[in-house]
């Protein structure tokens, strides 16, 4: 006998599949929602199959199941990558001058996804739904080598129904992805690849369809409020079914405050939308201050049990534009302090972790923004709950301006899946469209506001205008809200003409800055924080805010942008490479501009700041600029204990000094009635000395999902921050979690995002941590740079259970799936006869179990099949889970082994070894016991030698 050496990588895979089997065990009747973030494998580039020219192949892949290549179930990923979701590749990579400006010079490219799955028995009869949140860009999904899904946009999501394809038990399922990134839907950076959550949804046959649940509260007389409550049920099952659908409304405190339940039918195959109307009388009522929130728990009920459940959040707010005065929420006049925003981060792209948008959304509240356009497109779901959440009302946008049947329904998805959230108070069908002065546009977008508005009248509709709204006949005749881009000179024209439209500004300013820098260098591509430069189609953030803030009709205004983000990189190209529109950059620090809207929009508290820094040695006895930037109604400015002078605030330009430059500290103070309220300063610091690293968050959850940021910086001998730092920054971080990526705010850095080192940038830089799942232990973080102490952190991890999630899955085996059976013989056939390719008939078509009826003596089975890189050379084992009958194991043209017994039974035999690798033609022959069925009756599979038993 031979013997085998002992091999950790096949005991692992050994391993991986148990745990596999154990976590998919754990399955429970109902509504299962499980993460399938973990476990995928992945290959930059594109997996090209050449061509199919013979005809038997030309038959098969014709043939439902037999994806070719990458797409199909059987290729060999064993080199390929693993890792888990959220993931961006795209910012992985190197900057390229050759490569798009508008992405942010990122090659994109193609991908490949591939991940496992395995199925029990017992799961048998469940309704299995994949649910992927978002791919960039456009992405093909295959299962089990058929092709369920095409989603031709990187902003919406996809739920595909994989019931159908799936196998159960030891017989895994394959997952296949292309995502191909070369397709773009925008002018900015819009990363690659599976960047939001995917998940697997297991229910009962009789169940709730994703987002098939409509709770859209409506106001009625006095404090009477209604939800007509929409629920649409599937039957995946094989037998009509009556059931109960049960919604319930629990107040903010989980005190149930109303239920209604409806019977319905589901016919087989069928769905079917059930009326299930909540009365409610004096609800607490959403505001962007008091953020209540009711949770709607809808559950089908089959002779007293749950089939299935769904909860979701809403609540009660009234929203009216006014034509003449603006936005009212709740009757209350609110003018809308918004930004617009992109969705990627430094160090993690647009694969941004759930926590780190609750610290962009907070640093947005900090700043006193009520309002968020998510530009140009829909934001991950998870973003929309913050923003009801926090407290913000939003604009959600629709990506691709186009009515027809695909297009529509990326628009029909954002509405069903949104139209619950109290944040939600536009839906906008687009952004600049060349066709929107003409009847062309007009038409477009009366048919996607009707569609809209079949699902969701509670709010109006807009389109984001750069013109041609002054025309005879426009798309602003088919929307409830005009929504300007720029165009501030229209504005009193507009509303002068049409008095009872309702009007905002959808997008202004785009004023550009670089943080921190307080001198232009053109040639450095590096630009001034005096809020003096803005694109010639909008506005300085001062200008731009003037506009809105003293025309009552202008609802208000959308910053272009809220954050930096990656490419359109204007007005300036390589090798700039991100965009210096941003309130803030691309970690969320400030740039001056955020003082200027913050002492605009913050009304309740007195702010006062100061730009610039103090620190211009070589400068001495030079006037330097300073901005004051107060919501006061006074201000004066002290150097080194003198006053400089003292102004009236003017809260639309800010105030300025200027300044002859002596080091020390330069003070400002506010006054309101003579009396100080509020004061800050600037001091000029010493040269930095030692690093520090300041957490966002005083701990994080080791669920594997939270992350946080850490600014870095850089202190001098009296420990005060230095704002021209630019140290070299080495981190290091071990324990319970690691670094996924950082930043610095520099938009011509070109250092790579996931290294080991990131420099200061004017006393900057920025890194994320992320919990390892099951992390327990505290995360250290060490920083260190030439010449500077190194700082140290230890941020502690709170054990979390992860959210449920399905297991990774190694696939080692490769199935020998597709078999030809030559017809049932009395004698014994040659194992090595010809079938001509053209030949579809002669023989027929299977997979196991293949049975021949008790007559059959003789039956020949044929395959091929190419086995892993990894089993070919002589470590694999054909392995036959049941073979009923004698039989002869014949590979390419040898006999290769035999099973002696009649009895139905398991047997295997290893694999020849065989130079390169290529597909191998397996023929069985079984022999019948006379008067008994016989034939391959449980799967073939190739395995490692460890696992064949
Ligand atoms: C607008 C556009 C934005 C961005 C901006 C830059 O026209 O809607 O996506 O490109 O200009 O100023």
């Amino acid at each position: 006998m031979k013997s085998y050496t002992f091999n950790w990588r096949r005991l692992w895979s050994a391993i991986l599949l148990l745990s596999a089997c154990v976590a998919a065990q754990a399955a429970t009747p109902g509504r299962e929602r499980l993460s399938l973030d973990r476990g995928w494998l992945f290959h930059l580039g594109d997996i090209v199959q050449p061509p199919i020219k013979g005809h038997g192949e030309s038959y098969g892949n014709a043939k439902a199941g037999n994806a070719a290549g990458a797409a199909g179930t059987e290729y060999d990923d064993s080199d390929w990558r693993h890792l888990d979701l959220p993931h961006d590749w795209a910012v992985e990579g190197p900057f390229d001058p050759n490569a798009n400006v508008s992405q942010g010079y990122r090659p994109r490219g193609i991908g490949w996804y591939r991940r496992y799955l395995r199925v029990e028995a017992a799961d048998r009869g469940r309704h299995f739904e994949l649910q992927f949140d978002a791919i960039a860009t456009h992405a093909t999904v295959w299962v089990n080598g058929n092709v369920v899904n095409r989603n031709w946009s990187g902003y919406n999501s996809s739920y595909i129904d994989i019931t159908p394809y799936l196998r159960y038990g030891d017989a895994m399922n394959t997952i296949a992805i292309r995502a191909d990134a070369e397709a773009m839907e925008g002018w900015w950076y819009e990363g690659a690849g599976m960047y939001r959550h995917a998940w697997l949804v297991k229910r009962d046959p009789v169940h709730i369809v994703t987002d098939g649940v409509h709770a859209t509260p409506r106001a009625g007389k006095g404090t009477q409020w209604t939800i007509p409550v929409e629920v649409t049920l599937n039957n995946s099952g094989k037998q009509a079914s009556g059931v109960t659908v049960e919604v319930s409304l629990f107040d903010p405190a989980g005190k149930q405050v109303a239920r209604q339940s409806a019977t319905a039918r589901v016919t087989v195959l069928g769905t079917n939308t059930v009326q299930v109307p909540l009365a409610v009388a004096n609800p607490a009522l959403w505001s962007l201050e008091k953020t209540n929130l009711y949770r709607v728990t809808t559950r089908v009920l089959q002779d007293g049990k749950a089939l299935d459940e769904v909860s979701l959040n809403t609540g009660f707010r009234t929203i009216r534009f006014d034509a003449a005065e603006g936005f009212f929420l709740n009757g209350v006049h609110v003018k809308l302090q918004g930004v617009c925003i992109h969705q990627d981060h430094a160090g993690v792209g647009v694969a941004v972790p759930d926590s780190v948008w609750e610290y962009r959304l907070r640093r947005l509240k900090e700043l006193g923004v009520n309002a968020i356009r998510f530009s140009h497109n829909a934001p991950a779901a998870e973003v929309l709950d913050l923003v009801d959440r926090m407290g913000f009302v939003v604009m959600d946008e629709n990506r691709n301006f186009n009515p027809s049947p695909d297009y529509m329904q990326q628009l029909e998805w954002m509405v069903k899946r949104d139209r619950h959230h109290p944040g939600v108070i536009l839906w906008s069908v687009f952004n600049e469209e060349p066709e929107q002065a003409t009847e062309v546009g007009y038409e477009m977008v009366r048919r996607m506001s009707a569609t809209v508005k079949a699902l969701d009248d509670t709010r109006p509709v807009t389109a984001a205008m750069n013109g041609g709204f002054l025309t005879a006949l426009n798309v602003s005749h088919a929307v409830d809200v005009v929504g300007s881009n720029y165009q501030v000179p229209d504005y009193d024209r507009y509303h002068k003409a049409n008095p009872n439209k309702p009007f905002t500004s959808s997008e202004d300013t785009s004023a550009y800055m670089t943080r921190g820098e307080f001198k232009t260098v053109r040639e450095k591509n590096l630009i001034a924080s005096y809020d003096d430069d803005a694109a010639e189609w909008g506005n300085t953030h001062r200008d731009a805010w003037e506009a809105i803030a003293t025309r009552p009709y202008v609802a208000g205004g959308f910053v272009w942008t809220g954050f930096d983000y990656r490419g359109e990189p204007t007005p300036n190209e390589w090798p700039s490479v991100s965009s210096v529109f941003g309130i803030m950059d691309l970690n969320g620090f400030p740039k001056n501009a955020y003082y200027i809207h913050q002492v605009q929009w913050i009304k309740d508290r007195p702010l006062i700041h100061i730009a610039p820094h103090w620190n211009w040695s070589g400068s001495e006895g030079k006037d330097v600029r300073v901005m004051v930037m107060a919501n006061v109604e006074r201000v004066q400015l002290l150097l080194n204990g003198r006053l400089l002078g003292e102004q009236q605030v003017d809260p639309y330009r800010m105030n300025s000094f200027n300044v002859a430059y002596a080091p020390g500290k330069l003070e400002a103070i506010g006054y309101n009635g003579g009396k100080e309220v509020a004061r800050t300063s600037v001091e000029t610091t010493g040269a930095a000395v030692a690093l520090e690293l300041v957490p966002d968050r005083a701990q994080l959850a080791g669920d594997g999902r939270d992350a946080m940021p850490i600014t870095v910086r850089a202190l001098d001998a009296q420990g005060r921050a230095v704002p021209l730092a630019d140290a070299q920054v080495t981190f290091a971080v071990t324990g319970g979690g690691r670094s996924i990526g950082h930043g610095n705010g520099d938009p011509n850095s070109h250092e790579d995002e996931k290294g080991a080192t990131r420099r200061l940038f004017n006393g900057l830089a920025q890194l994320i941590v992320q919990t390892n799942y099951d992390g327990a232990e505290a995360i250290s973080v060490t920083a260190t740079a030439p010449g500077l102490a190194p700082a140290r952190i230890s941020i502690p991890v709170k054990a979390t259970p992860a959210q449920p999630f399905v297991a990774a899955a190694e696939a080692p085996l490769t199935f020998v799936r597709s078999w030809r059976i030559a017809p049932d013989s009395a004698e014994r056939p040659d194992p090595n006869q010809q079938l001509a390719s053209f030949d579809m008939n002669t023989w027929g078509w299977g997979s196991p179990p293949m049975i021949a009826p008790a007559a059959a003596k003789y039956r020949l089975y044929r395959a091929s099949f190419t086995p892993r890189k990894n089993l070919a050379d002589g470590s694999g084992m054909i392995r036959f889970a049941g073979v009923r009958g004698k039989a002869e194991v014949w590979l390419n043209g040898q006999l290769i082994g035999k099973k002696d017994s009649y009895a139905l039974a398991a047997f295997e035999l290893p694999l020849p070894a065989e130079a390169g690798v290529g597909k191998r033609e397996i023929n069985v022959i079984v022999e019948a016991e006379p008067g008994q069925a016989s034939g391959i009756e449980g799967y073939v599979s190739i395995t490692p030698r460890l696992l064949a038993k």
